[in-house]
């Protein structure tokens, strides 16, 4: 029986024997595109290649990627634990073409891989195209000898793959597996199809439009391929399970939980131990990534994985920490496959051992607020909002941790009343400081701070990235935009400088749109925001835009080596 391990090295050595460089996965925190949390599927680094707007050495590439879906649009965390198939991390095998070959070779490959290199049945499975896609519907018959009936076309978005509001897009074609009549579910397309029968396993993307914001869609000068096969799934397949929890890498993940808790990993704790062995890949890979607990943004995503499995490891009795007990069993897994996870053993460790130590101070007695409340309400009603605030602001509970709780009592929570406790809460503090006196000029940053949040600082690993500007604050007042010869200070959503703090100079370097240029001369901090000051050295900066930040990097080392120098 092939392991995860060794179904991830078919794969990638399938497509290098097909001429395809076998790139490594890219961090998870996207550095080419703003506007995504965190890597989501393998093309995300090779987004730019679709649109002609980047070139590599190479018109072929494999990658295994790494993936987490745990907030925006694809957002799968609440199901993790409960399901089959749901995981906020996973790996996402892929093959692409840049302008090279297109849908006739992309599905003779997935053909031959599945069928011969892996060994699939051909009878099992069948696949779906795009309802106009007759060219494909045509290469399936010629190259698979697939039947009509197994070719099934579908008229929705399911067929037609975008990545986002914007960008390189297709119709696509899906691979199926067919696990048996003994499962209830129907095929694609008819009204069963949610059922758990028939499991999607690879989709293949024909890039060959862009889509742009206007809702406009163009036709792209290059035909591209954009493929992706998660490994878990493809993994339960080759390993004759139908839980993905059920392979062997998932499965002793779930060993080491059991062992570290005492507890039998298919007793009634049982969902607990998926929980678990699920966020400890996703916390240890974003730990390793560079990603770090916090209240904002990839750091709340982060902290909100951690706890929920810590109230898991709860649940199991656990007193002392467990997750950071784990990581030596994700790492001899995964470490040889992503050397990063190795590298970064010591930290991912000490961050988890040090989030559970304080998590465990409030977690009881969070816990117990809880079954008091409950005590005191009717049967069956919902958790007031008032009281998951209590939880969220008191005691450090996200509320998918409170949600997730509520949820094993068969329970829900006042959504509606949350934000309103929240709204509440920000309403005083905006009252409160008003009262303070400060300048009026310290106001601007108090309130682009309520409205986005802290700026995600990337510079721990990184000297470029690109950011979303935000705001262009220039004589202390909001611009619709700054032009040559202007002095401003700009704020984006995520960047590579660093802010002066604590005796450490702020960075200095460039900030390029796609109308005009920065030259950045400082960087400072207001209400969590990072402020890149200086002057518009050529066109217009606007928010909105997109911005390539790029550090100066020889004046940061020049200034590390100094600060170094001077402490030793
Ligand atoms: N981008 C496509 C997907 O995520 C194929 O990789 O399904």
């Amino acid at each position: 029986m092939p392991s995860l391990n060794d179904i991830r090295s078919t794969f990638l050595e399938f497509f290098r024997r097909n001429d395809h460089r076998v790139v490594d996965s890219s961090p998870l925190v996207p550095r080419n595109d703003p506007t995504l949390m965190f890597a989501n599927s393998g093309m995300v680094q090779f987004k730019n290649c679709f649109t002609g707007v980047e070139t590599r050495d190479y018109k072929r590439a494999t990658t295994a990627q790494k993936c987490v879906r745990a907030g925006g649009k694809h957002n799968d965390l609440d199901n993790v634990g409960y399901t089959a198939r749901h995981h906020t991390f996973f790996e996402m095998l892929g093959n692409f073409s840049f302008g090279d070959y297109f849908k006739d070779d992309a599905i003779r490959f997935s053909w031959e891989l599945l069928t011969r290199d892996f060994g699939i049945n051909k009878d099992k499975l069948c696949v779906t195209v795009y309802h106009t896609d007759d060219e494909a519907a045509a290469i399936w018959k010629k190259v698979a000898g697939l039947p009509d009936h197994r070719i099934i076309r579908i008229p929705t978005d399911d067929n037609f793959w975008r990545m986002g509001p914007t960008g390189p897009c297709g119709p696509c074609t899906e691979i199926f597996y067919d696990h048996g009549d003994h499962i209830p579910g129907g095929p694609p397309g008819s009204p069963d199809e949610d059922g758990d029968r028939f499991i999607e396993i690879w989709n293949n993307v024909f890039m060959q439009n862009e889509q742009f914001a206007d809702g406009t869609l163009r036709p792209l000068d290059m035909q591209s391929i954009d493929t992706g096969m998660g490994l878990e799934r493809i993994g339960a397949l080759l390993q004759g399970k139908h839980d993905n929890y059920d392979t062997d890498l998932m499965r002793s993940l779930i060993e080491a939980s059991a062992h570290a808790t005492s507890s039998d990993p298919d007793g009634p704790g049982k969902t607990h131990h998926r929980v678990i062995a699920d966020h400890l890949r996703s916390t240890s890979f974003l730990i390793a990534d560079g990603v770090m607990p916090s209240n904002e943004g990839r750091g709340y995503v982060l902290r909100r994985i951690m706890r929920r499995a810590m109230r898991h490891a709860h649940m199991l009795g656990a007193v002392d920490p467990v997750m950071h007990r784990l990581v030596p069993a994700l790492v001899r897994q995964m470490g040889g496959a992503y050397p990063e996870l190795a590298r970064g053993q010591a930290t991912i460790e000490e961050t988890l051992r040090l989030e559970e130590t304080r998590f465990k101070q409030t977690l009881d007695r969070g816990l117990r607020l809880l079954d008091d409340e409950l005590g005191s309400l009717p049967d069956g009603a919902d958790l007031p909002g008032a009281a998951a605030f209590k939880l969220y602001d008191t005691y450090g509970f996200p509320l998918d941790l409170t949600q997730d709780a509520m949820r094993e009592r068969g329970r829900a929570v006042d959504v509606a009343g949350f934000d309103a406790a929240m709204a509440e809460q920000k309403a005083k503090a905006r009252a409160s400081w008003a009262g303070t006196g400060e300048a009026a000029d310290s106001r601007v940053w108090f309130e682009l701070a309520e409205a986005h949040g802290a700026t995600e600082f990337l510079g721990y690993d990184t000297e470029t990235a690109e950011g979303q500007v935000l705001a262009v604050v220039s004589g202390g007042v909001l611009a619709e935009n700054a032009s040559t010869g202007t002095a401003v200070q700009v704020v984006l959503n995520q960047t590579p400088f660093y802010a002066e703090s604590g005796g450490q100079v702020g960075d200095q370097g460039l900030l390029v749109t796609p109308s005009g240029t920065m030259r950045v001369t400082d960087v400072k901090k207001a209400q969590g925001l990072f402020l890149h000051m200086g002057e518009v050295t050529a066109g217009v900066i606007a928010p909105g835009q997109g911005a390539q930040l790029t550090v100066d990097h020889a004046r940061r080392t020049a200034i590390l080596t100094m600060s170094h120098s001077a402490a030793a």
